[in-house]
């Protein structure tokens, strides 16, 4: 496994395997991985010749304030994690590898990252994409995976990839969850016993009214106003608890097809977000 720190040097590689026709297939992480990122790099394998790596803890899509400075950093276990998972090509540059002392050019999703989380952490979404379309230059892949558990992250960076014509497949899957249902999060980690406990209350919320909706249920406000309560209850903060179409992320009154249940709340400090896609039963 080649592990690369330079942009200049990754970038050269990456033409050159173009040139000689190897597809590749790229996993973009923030580091801290666990079995979530590692189903993204398996499924990796199933689009590409080669799976590509990168771990950069982004600066430019952290707020002030947010876990920037204590967000974990667990390199060289990462790159064995990688190792084992047949990765090809590990980038994982420093800060200044990336982004120039005077950088002054950045993209910016103006539409689907406006709501949800975006209305939480301004300017979020643009550090993503514009990390994202770095990254697509620095490592030139034919297809990207990213989860489902950053829905509206996903949705941004699908719309900035047909909106700017980068001729990158954008593969998408399925949320990771522990064995009791929370979604797996680098930030997990940040946890006592007893927040874990709570935050459990989100997929428990979300499994609710999977039911609910499977069950008849239709009305997105009295499916929304269940899952605040529960989460509430709990003793975590909500910030968001939404029925929002799949593809435009505008929020619904009535769940019919596409529809995504999006929740965000603070457990302590920490944020976590989960969100479940809503099935109507067929009748
Ligand atoms: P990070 O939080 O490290 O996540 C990297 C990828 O793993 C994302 O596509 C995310 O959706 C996916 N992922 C995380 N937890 C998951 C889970 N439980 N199940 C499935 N997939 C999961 O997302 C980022 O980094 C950054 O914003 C990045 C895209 C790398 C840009 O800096």
């Amino acid at each position: 496994m080649r592990v690369i720190r330079d942009t200049a040097a990754m970038q050269a590689l990456a033409i050159e395997r173009r040139s000689k026709g190897v597809n590749t297939a790229l996993v973009p992480t923030m580091g801290a991985l666990h079995e979530g990122h590692l189903s993204l790099i398996r499924l990796a394998h199933e689009h590409g010749d080669e799976v590509d790596v990168t771990i950069f803890v982004n600066p430019t899509q952290f707020g002030p304030g947010e876990d920037l400075s204590r967000y974990p950093r667990t390199l060289e276990r990462d790159l064995e994690l990688c190792r084992k998972e047949g990765v090809a090509t590990v980038f994982c540059p420093n800060d200044g590898e990336v982004y120039a002392a005077d950088h002054s050019t950045q993209i910016s999703e103006t539409s689907l990252s406006s709501g949800l989380c975006g209305a939480y952490r301004p300017g979020h979404f643009d550090g993503v994409v514009t990390v994202v379309a770095k990254l697509f230059n620095i490592m030139l892949p034919t297809a990207a995976v990213f989860g489902r558990k950053d829905f509206q992250q996903a949705r941004a960076i699908q719309r900035m990839v047909r909106d700017l014509n980068f001729p990158v497949r954008i593969v998408l899957a399925p949320i990771v969850r522990e064995p009791d249902g929370l979604a797996m999060s680098s930030r997990n980690r940040y946890l006592s016993e007893a927040e874990r406990e709570q935050a459990l209350s989100i997929s428990r919320a979300l499994k609710a009214a999977e039911t609910e909706v499977a069950g008849g249920s239709e009305n997105a406000e009295v499916l929304q106003r269940a899952a605040e309560a529960a989460i509430t209850a709990a003793g975590l903060e909500v910030q968001y608890v939404a029925c929002v179409d799949a593809d435009t992320l505008e929020p619904v009154a009535r769940v019919g097809r596409q529809v995504v249940l999006a929740v965000a709340a603070l457990v302590g400090n920490t944020r976590l977000i989960d969100n479940v896609v809503l099935q109507p039963s067929a009748s």
